[in-house]
């Protein structure tokens, strides 16, 4: 059949139902799983439209060290969400050192250099108080993480609109603006300092 009209037939079928009163209704639960299915794959869709921005137009290394490490950041908040209790542990220490090392490697490479920039104040101490924002949020989830029941399940999903509305705003915002205001030997420096500072915090001992 013509894939127009089984669309066609498909929607009509649904009006009916509704109308019918037929239709499944979705529980917030089911809602929901289906909100964070829809936003997985919008981020995946976002991903593999940056992977070809990148080889297109050779867009700066730094940001896909960013946008690799957001991808693993998003990957261990959904696991985290989805596991059994005897790995909510391991599985934690992990997502809270990718957040430190990552947060620290922004906060002494790029965020220091648009800083200096006066347009970019405003959105960059915005930055920097999302940064708070999430570590509290993540000392919070530390002190409860050996009794992770309904409460933290919920600050869990705290941090995941948190981190994805403020890796939004970096891929989205900050991006363009560091485009805008800096050329290509900029940016080979700023990637060269955001390596090291995560080679320095990777190898450091842990606390
Ligand atoms: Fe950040
Ligand atoms: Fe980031």
């Amino acid at each position: 059949m013509d894939p127009q009209k089984q669309k066609e037939i498909a929607s009509k079928g649904g009006k009916a139902a509704h109308l019918k009163g037929t239709a499944h209704e979705f529980t917030p639960e089911e809602a929901k799983e289906a909100g964070r299915k829809g936003g997985r794959a919008a981020h995946q869709k976002r991903m593999a439209a940056a992977n070809i921005r990148h080889r297109d137009i050779g867009e700066p290394e730094l940001f896909q060290q960013v946008e690799s490490d957001h991808e693993r950041i998003d990957s261990l908040m959904m696991r985290l969400g989805d596991n059994a209790q005897s790995e909510k542990d391991s599985l934690f220490e992990n997502l809270r050192d990718e957040i430190e090392t990552h947060a620290m490697a922004e906060e002494h490479s790029f965020y220091p250099a648009l800083a200096k920039i006066p347009e970019c104040e405003g959105i960059m101490s915005q930055s920097r108080r999302e940064h708070s924002e999430i570590r509290d949020l993540l000392s919070q989830l530390e002190g409860m993480v050996k009794e992770p029941g309904g409460e933290w399940l919920s600050r869990l999903s705290n941090l995941k609109e948190k981190v994805q509305q403020h890796v939004a705003r970096e891929e989205d915002q900050i991006f363009s603006k560091m485009k805008e205001v800096f050329d290509e030997s900029t940016f080979t420096r700023l990637e060269e300092e955001f390596t090291q500072v995560k080679r320095r915090e990777n190898q450091r001992p842990a606390a």
